[in-house]
């Protein structure tokens, strides 16, 4: 609107110009944009106001593109995993018609997969939130019993990266593993101090964990000596999966 009146102003001055041979000071048809006391001034706010409103485009624009980095197209999947708890062959062939299965409700975006676990309904485990900060590379887990979430950088080798984790998904929903027995692999997880700062964990794991209380960790095997006592009453389980394996994933407080 603005820079068409601006525009017919101009063309307006030309053509009067160009009949008479000089420009008048004063142009009462000059539309509101150009009806000041002089051109050179009127020209000047015109184009100030253009110049506003680039600026208020441009930063709509830059404001867009920064939601659309942390809001990237979500897709939401719904996976069951069952599998066989008895990890030697000799009791395999007679399982029950039943086995043990996870279930999840899985969000993948480009950087991140956000998973659900509901509580197991005839197992051990809590019911939990996991994020998988692909950017980042770090895992956390809320657990949403105890409401506290725990951090862990991710680990590779047990989740899959986001396109092969949609594959997986979408074969899971489409049927494809409906006959798959998997199986449990099981790690051993322990707090190692709290954190105090969320917001060094980046944009998704604050999003979960704001307001909780938030304790990184680290493998067991990995502490020194192992001298901590371990007592069964500081631990809690999680099963999910974010492969074609299950991952007990058991963390312990001390
Ligand atoms: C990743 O997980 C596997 C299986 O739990 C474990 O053997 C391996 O040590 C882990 N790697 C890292 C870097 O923690």
């Amino acid at each position: 609107m603005v820079k068409l009146a601006f525009n017919s102003a101009l063309a307006q001055k030309a053509l009067q110009g160009k009949d008479t041979g000089l420009v008048s000071e004063k142009d009462p048809e000059a539309p509101k944009c150009a009806a000041s006391s002089s051109d050179q001034e009127s020209t000047g706010r015109c184009l100030l106001t253009l110049l506003g409103l680039a600026f208020i485009l441009s930063g709509i624009i830059v404001g867009a593109a920064c939601l659309y980095r942390y809001y990237t197209p979500k897709r939401m999947y719904h996976g069951t995993l069952q599998f066989s708890e008895v990890s030697s062959g000799a009791a395999a062939e007679g399982q029950p018609y039943y086995l043990p299965r996870v279930e999840e409700e899985v969000e993948i975006s480009d950087n991140m997969a956000a998973i659900s676990v509901p509580p197991p309904r005839f197992a051990q485990g809590d019911p939990a939130y996991i994020l998988h900060d692909f950017n980042r590379k770090l895992t956390a887990y809320l657990d949403l019993t105890l409401r506290t979430c725990f951090v862990i950088p991710l680990n590779t080798s047990v989740v899959l990266p986001p396109q092969d984790l949609t594959d997986l998904f979408r074969q899971l929903m489409s049927g494809s593993y409906s006959n798959y027995r998997s199986y449990l692999v099981q790690e051993d997880l322990v707090v190692t101090e709290r954190v105090r700062d969320i917001m060094e964990m980046g944009f998704y794991i604050r999003r979960l964990c704001e307001g909780k209380d938030t304790y990184r960790m680290q493998h067991r095997s990995q502490t020194p000596a192992g001298i901590q006592k371990r007592s069964v009453e500081d631990c809690f389980t999680i099963r999910h999966f974010e492969n074609t394996f299950i991952t007990e994933t058991r963390i312990c407080s001390a």
